[in-house]
């Protein structure tokens, strides 16, 4: 009777065993999609879901300043639309990639069948020659996520508040 006590105890601790070590195995399957999820955020898959999200925490104030620095030198901004050594951003959101008829664009951004929406802004401005080979803005690109962020958030709301 001991024995056969024992047997059944030590087969349902195998079978725990057995069920255990299969979870730890999912486990370890999950990480290793979770891993891969990692690997693709990396390389900063973005929605525009997600982006919206961030934007609401983005510092209007700060993209503006930012932009007057490092765009306005080669951007206008204002109404009426007029180009500089760069074409007008100040209707740019939702605005069809190259599409201001008095501005030689590249090749490469005439080629892009695409608007200005905010995820593509952010893809361009913060690797503009990666985002788009070719393109002739010398501009290389805001590395800082915050500052690119906050530039998106101001390009957006200038771009709203001219259109209106
Ligand atoms: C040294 C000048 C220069 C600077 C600085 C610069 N750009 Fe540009 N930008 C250009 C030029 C030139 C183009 C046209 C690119 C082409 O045709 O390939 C351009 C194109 C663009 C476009 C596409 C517009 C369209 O009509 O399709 C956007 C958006 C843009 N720039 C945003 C910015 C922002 C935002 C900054 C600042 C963070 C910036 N640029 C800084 C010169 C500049």
């Amino acid at each position: 009777m001991a024995s056969f006590l024992s047997e059944i105890l030590y087969n349902v601790d195998k079978k725990k065993v057995t069920e255990l070590s299969y979870s730890i195995e999912n486990i370890e399957d999950k990480n290793k999609d979770f891993n891969e999820v990692n690997v693709e955020s990396e390389l900063k898959i973005i929605t525009e879901l997600e982006l919206n999200q961030l934007l609401k925490k983005a510092d209007l104030d700060k993209g503006k300043t930012f932009v007057n620095k490092n765009c306005a030198s080669c951007h206008d901004l204002n109404m009426p639309i007029k180009n500089k050594i760069g074409p007008s951003l100040a209707t740019i959101l939702d605005r069809k990639i190259g599409n201001l008829s008095d501005y030689k664009y590249s090749k490469t951004l005439l080629n892009i069948d695409k608007k200005w929406n905010i995820v593509n802004l952010y893809y361009f401005l913060e690797k503009p020659k990666e985002w788009a080979p070719g393109t002739k803005m010398s501009y290389r690109g805001i590395s800082d996520s915050q500052k690119l962020l906050n530039t998106i958030k101001y390009l957006r709301e200038n771009s709203i508040s001219n259109e209106n």
